[in-house]
């Protein structure tokens, strides 16, 4: 099997049995801040055990794509208690099984710290969105602040083998890396949580860019 493949099968593995442990969705405020920016056609990448599905605005139709099929579970019955029409699956952010240019809005709510691949993630969340559409993303990086750069860093081979958690990513990179336009940006906590809404051009604009 590929590194890949194995590290993915690996994070799975963790998030079934996180999953299947977890005592509550706790409430973030950062999470409901971005989920409140979606809009129309929307996919949550990594959507976990439904955290997020209450902080949607009502006039959203969210589809949720998930590693782990005990979180996928829990989210479903989450759906179901809180009455809401979502469409939930398993699969992996590294072969998005949706078409070209499909939603209007993807959302990454602190799940590309545990994608194996984050660059293939955001190429492919990317290549989902329709011109126009916008990517929200919230995520713990790599502080700009040394010493707590430095506590991540020798924090981090801990959280990998523990829960699969990269704490030095920078998926700003990635964004940038695919065209998109940032429109804003802001860091929080020592600069190790980053929010980031980021605007797909049209197709010649995005053309020139890449
Ligand atoms: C830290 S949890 C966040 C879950 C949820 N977004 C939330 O905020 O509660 C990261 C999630 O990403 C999922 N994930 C990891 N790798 C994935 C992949 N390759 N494809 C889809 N989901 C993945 C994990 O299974 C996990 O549920």
């Amino acid at each position: 099997m590929p590194a890949n493949d194995l590290e993915t099968e690996r994070i799975r593995r963790i998030y079934d049995r996180r999953s299947a442990s977890a005592r509550s969705n706790g409430r973030d405020a950062g999470c409901e801040w971005l989920c409140s920016k979606a809009d129309g056609e929307t996919l949550e990448i990594g959507i976990g055990r439904g955290r997020t599905l209450p902080f949607y605005p009502r006039n959203v139709h969210l589809t949720g794509i998930e590693l782990s099929g005990v979180a996928v579970d829990l989210a479903e019955r989450r759906a179901r208690e809180l009455g809401l029409d979502v469409t939930l699956r398993q699969g992996d952010a590294a072969a998005l099984p949706y078409p070209d240019e499909h939603f209007d809005t993807v959302v990454f709510c602190y799940a590309l710290c545990s994608i194996p691949d984050d660059r293939t993630a955001v190429a492919e969340a990317v290549r989902v969105l329709r011109p126009g559409g916008r990517i929200l993303l919230i995520e713990h990086v790599r502080s700009p602040n040394r010493l707590v750069r430095t506590i991540e860093r020798l924090i981090e081979p801990i959280a990998l083998r523990r829960m699969g958690d990269h704490l030095l990513r920078e998926p700003l990179d990635h964004v940038l890396a695919e065209g998109l336009e940032v429109e804003t940006l802001e860091r929080s906590w020592f600069g190790m949580v980053e929010r980031l809404v980021a605007l797909k051009p049209d197709s010649e604009e995005l053309a020139e860019a890449v």
